[in-house]
């Protein structure tokens, strides 16, 4: 029996933002979020030298906050990396691992990810793990392969306990940034084979969270949000303007109803 899950919806900024323009965005998400109920929860990932203004501003409010990558190595001679340590020193409880962003520009090996997912957990954070299939991936019935291939490295190397704190997003690398999003029956198929695979991990781990990315915008989180096997959202290009990521937070809650 599968329990009933909190949706959730979290930011991820990629590289935007500015002091100044973050005030604004940072301000009207909290003070909007507070508005929702029926236990949706609201994340938001800033780029890493504005962890610290998240923490002033977000702190005390609804809205938790993190980052978008951690490096693989706990501390040490690794210029230019930042430590998921120095993250939950600010505050951040979220760290995406495995953006297809950073796979594809930063040559992220599917190891390379479940390392860093573990630095996450052991920082005390919450990973939120990102796998999808490329379009001629999807074109060639290679979908579930590669989603596939991609989790099980990473539950490769966490314990029950552990992938049961774990979060996971399907992206389809051809929905991101496109505005081309999957349709909610695209989703869901995907959805339910992760569900399955994380079910095989043990029955802690069948219940964390699915999100589902790439292309997510007012007008079709609802349904998608309202799939059995999707528990909310990770959201690009919509988390940068308040009216649109709280319009999304609203879908959360909505669906959960
Ligand atoms: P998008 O990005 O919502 O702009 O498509 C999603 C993501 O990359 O996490």
């Amino acid at each position: 029996m599968s329990k009933q899950r909190a949706k959730l919806v979290v930011g991820n900024w990629k590289m935007h933002g500015r002091l100044a323009e973050n005030a604004t965005l940072l301000t009207e998400v909290a003070a909007g979020a507070s508005a929702l109920q029926n236990g949706v929860r609201v994340g938001v990932c800033v780029p890493y030298p504005y962890l610290a203004q998240a923490q002033a501003l977000l702190g005390g409010s609804v809205v938790d906050w993190g980052v978008q990558d951690v490096s693989a190595y706990a501390q040490g001679a690794y210029t230019g990396e930042v430590a998921a340590d120095m993250a939950a020193d600010f505050g951040a409880t979220y760290a995406i691992v495995g953006h297809s962003e950073r796979r594809a520009y930063h040559r992220e090996s599917a190891d390379l990810v479940a390392q860093k997912t573990r630095r996450a957990l052991d920082a005390g954070m919450t990973p939120i793990v990102c796998i999808g299939e490329t379009l001629e991936e999807r074109d060639t019935g290679a979908t579930e392969q590669v989603v596939g291939t991609q989790l099980e490295a990473v539950l490769l190397v966490l314990s029950e306990d552990e992938a049961s704190k774990i979060v996971v997003a399907y992206e389809p690398v051809w929905a991101i940034g496109t505005g081309k999003s999957a349709s909610a029956g695209q989703a869901q198929q995907v959805h339910a084979f992760v569900r399955a695979k994380l079910a095989d991990k043990g029955a802690a781990v069948a219940n964390v969270q699915l999100l589902y990315g790439g292309s997510v915008k007012p007008e079709n989180a609802q349904e998608l949000f309202g799939q059995p096997d999707i528990d909310g959202g990770l959201i690009g290009g919509a988390s940068l303007k308040s009216k649109d990521f709280l319009a999304i937070c609203q879908a959360a809650q909505n669906a959960s109803n």
